[in-house]
């Protein structure tokens, strides 16, 4: 059983959601199917897919124009959340104590937090890779996280929509190292997914590496013929 996100960034339509929940359920498959989709789009009840947001406000509530809390994402449907995410450290100026404290709203209010961390090509070739990554997993989780109450997604910034992903053995070394690092923090049963560049040709081999428990797919998620060869490529 493998663990297969999706996250539609800033695409989509309710429509094309139906369209793949309609897909998605005719699916016979034992890997656990999520998809993250705008907020306007979230929505309950389906057995299918489980719908998930991609970012939840780090306020409880209150006077925050715009903001989305995740009490509402909650409401709204969702049962899981992004936090963290690549796009969100870079356009919001994200750190890590402000992921930790939306995974914390997130675990408060019942969402299952998918909490994103990775390098960006400067820090790989700064030879920071390691060190980001630690930090990241140590920084990120927050204090009311619970042994498999959340996941943690590795995204290499520099191959993220990039059409290219890191060697088998990059990633089986990202995933050590969050392996480890989350085993001694009492953390063994939280799943690890890799993103970055997934697509049907290179999720079987992806998910067959060592530490690597599913992928968290963009571009490949947004049209079913892409998506579900992916959540069929692997048992
Ligand atoms: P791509 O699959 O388009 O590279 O995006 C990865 C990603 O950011 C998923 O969260």
């Amino acid at each position: 059983m493998k663990i297969i996100v999706g996250n539609w960034k800033m695409n989509g339509t309710p429509e094309l959601l139906d369209e793949m929940i309609g897909a998605l359920g005719e699916l016979h498959t034992e890997n656990r199917v999520f998809l993250c989709v705008p907020y306007t789009m979230l929505r309950s009840g389906n057995v299918a897919v489980m719908i998930g947001a991609q970012n939840v406000s780090k306020y409880d509530s209150g006077a925050h124009t715009g903001e989305i809390s995740a009490e509402m994402v909650a409401a709204a449907g969702a049962s899981v959340t992004l936090v963290g995410h690549s796009e969100c450290r870079k356009e919001q100026q994200d750190t890590n104590a402000d992921v930790a404290k939306r995974a914390g709203l997130a675990i408060k209010n019942n969402l299952l937090p998918i909490i994103c961390v990775g390098e960006t090509a400067e820090e790989r070739d700064a030879g920071l890779t390691y060190k980001i990554i630690e930090q990241g997993v140590r920084e990120s989780v927050p204090a009311n996280a619970s042994n498999g109450g959340f996941i943690i997604a590795y995204e290499p910034r520099w191959a993220i929509g990039a059409g290219i992903t890191p060697t088998k053995e990059q990633i089986a070394e990202a995933h050590k190292i969050i392996r480890d690092v989350l085993n001694e923090m009492g953390f063994e049963e939280t799943p690890i997914l890799y993103g970055a560049s997934v697509t049907a040709a290179n999720s079987a081999d992806i998910m067959g590496i060592e530490n690597v428990d599913g992928v968290l797919v963009g571009g490949a998620s947004l049209k079913k013929d892409d998506f579900i060869p992916i959540i069929q490529s692997v048992k």
